[in-house]
């Protein structure tokens, strides 16, 4: 049997209320320049977690983790035993991030469970809030850790192995989160999901230029992540003759510009980034004897990604010489498309709430992209005050949030009540 409250959830949403906790999150890592540094299984971190859980505790939701260290709030449906609808998305940063990225989601997904807690009708699904273990890859690389884990796209222990710069590893990082946390029960990964919903800042400026409060998320552009290794050897800076060098920084900056050189798109429809690159032993006067860097490749079509990506290993090694070039590539994931019918709902339910919207293709990646297989799934967008994001600018009107968790709110409740 459905059950229709009387009242649509979204009429419980509290813009003020929102914005409050998107302010006391941003408080936990804010940096001088106003945004964030919340990266993933850092103090920070924790302390948004064990915020979450308290706000959690506040709506009578209970909270668990599992062995990937992904956060669950859970609100009790009539069918206990029925698969939940999840929403959620990220609280940790990059080092300079904003005080919207991955965060907003995971609050919206707490207001919109408040709304639907208000209109006084339990839903018949459970519904969970989700906050999945390092989306960003920035301290751990690749990101999305806990998604991929939940859903089985990677291995738990591998991903347990990753080490960050200091050489600690995802699981001591994960031990150590756990220790700053209350008692909360863990339970196995990737549990059936009804459907899961994923809201965020669009992180691009289409809403914002065209005067639209919601994007309609189509799907998500594909993406290949590489780490590069240039072994040379170390050498005085004014003795050493130049025949003789086995240099890795000219050796990194000579294929970084062959890369950009045979990459390039005028259309700028190839994003091509190199944002790491760390030499060995980076003294003055020492000539470099490793260098490592990073390269994030991504294209809305498969077929151009996989051309473009199978080019890098090859104009690396050209460049290379005298040097050695070892090339991993450590993600790979094609574009993909959200189901319609669960893209309808999102449309309607901006439609029914007055609110202008468009159909938008995500060109970040997002933690939807490992539950799309898994169940499913579709994201809301909310407008990026001049698309700036990854950066401590990010802004975004809170009339717009309010109105992203608006829509949230009424698609979760569809969902957790099917008709
Ligand atoms: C996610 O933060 C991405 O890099 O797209
Ligand atoms: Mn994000
Ligand atoms: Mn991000």
């Amino acid at each position: 049997m459905s059950v229709c409250p009387a009242q649509p959830a979204s009429g419980f949403v509290n813009e003020d209320r929102l914005s409050r906790r998107l302010t006391a999150m941003a408080a936990i890592g804010a940096t001088a320049q106003g945004g964030v540094n919340r990266q993933a299984l850092t103090r920070e971190d924790a302390l948004a977690q064990r915020l979450l859980i308290e706000w959690g505790a506040e709506l009578g939701l209970s909270p668990c983790t599992d062995p990937a260290g992904n956060l669950f709030l859970r609100l009790p449906g009539l069918d206990a035993d029925a698969a939940p609808v999840l929403s959620g998305s990220h609280l940790d940063s990059q080092p300079t991030g904003g005080k919207l990225d991955g965060v907003y989601g995971v609050l919206a997904a707490l207001e919109a469970v408040q709304a639907i807690v208000a209109t006084g009708v339990t839903p018949h699904r459970p519904i969970e809030i989700v906050a999945w273990m390092n989306e960003e890859g920035s301290r751990y690389a690749p990101g999305m850790m806990g998604s991929a884990a939940f859903t089985g796209a990677r291995p738990l222990p591998a991903i347990l192995a990753v080490t960050d710069a200091a050489g600690i590893s995802v699981a001591q990082a994960l031990a150590d989160v756990r220790r700053l946390l209350p008692e909360i029960p863990q339970r196995k990964l990737g549990l059936p999901v009804a459907a899961y919903v994923e809201a965020h800042i669009e992180q691009g400026p289409e809403l914002e230029q065209h005067g639209d409060t919601i994007g309609v998320v189509t799907g998500i552009q594909g993406k290949r992540t590489f780490r590069v290794q240039v072994l040379g050897a170390a050498a005085h800076a004014g003795t050493s003759r130049r025949a003789e060098r086995k240099d890795a920084m000219l050796a990194a900056t000579g294929m970084i510009q062959a890369l950009a050189h045979a990459l390039h798109d005028p259309e700028d429809i190839v994003k091509f980034t190199v944002g790491r690159y760390l030499a060995s032993p980076n003294a003055p006067s020492v000539v470099a004897s490793e260098v490592v860097f990073s390269i994030d490749l991504r294209h809305p079509d498969s077929t151009r990604l996989k051309a473009l990506g199978d080019q890098i290993a090859p104009i690396c090694q050209a460049s290379a010489a005298p040097c050695d070039v070892h090339v991993e590539e450590l993600s790979r994931a094609d574009s993909l498309e959200f189901p319609p019918a669960m893209r309808d709902r999102v449309r309607r339910a901006a439609a029914r709430l007055g609110l202008r919207h468009r159909d938008i293709l995500s060109t970040a990646g997002h933690d939807a992209r490992y539950l799309h297989p898994h169940s499913p799934s579709a994201m809301i967008f909310v407008p990026s005050h001049l698309g700036l994001t990854h950066c401590e600018t990010e802004y975004t009107a809170p009339a717009d949030l309010a109105a992203g968790a608006r829509v949230l709110a009424d698609v979760l409740n569809e969902l957790a009540n099917p008709g």
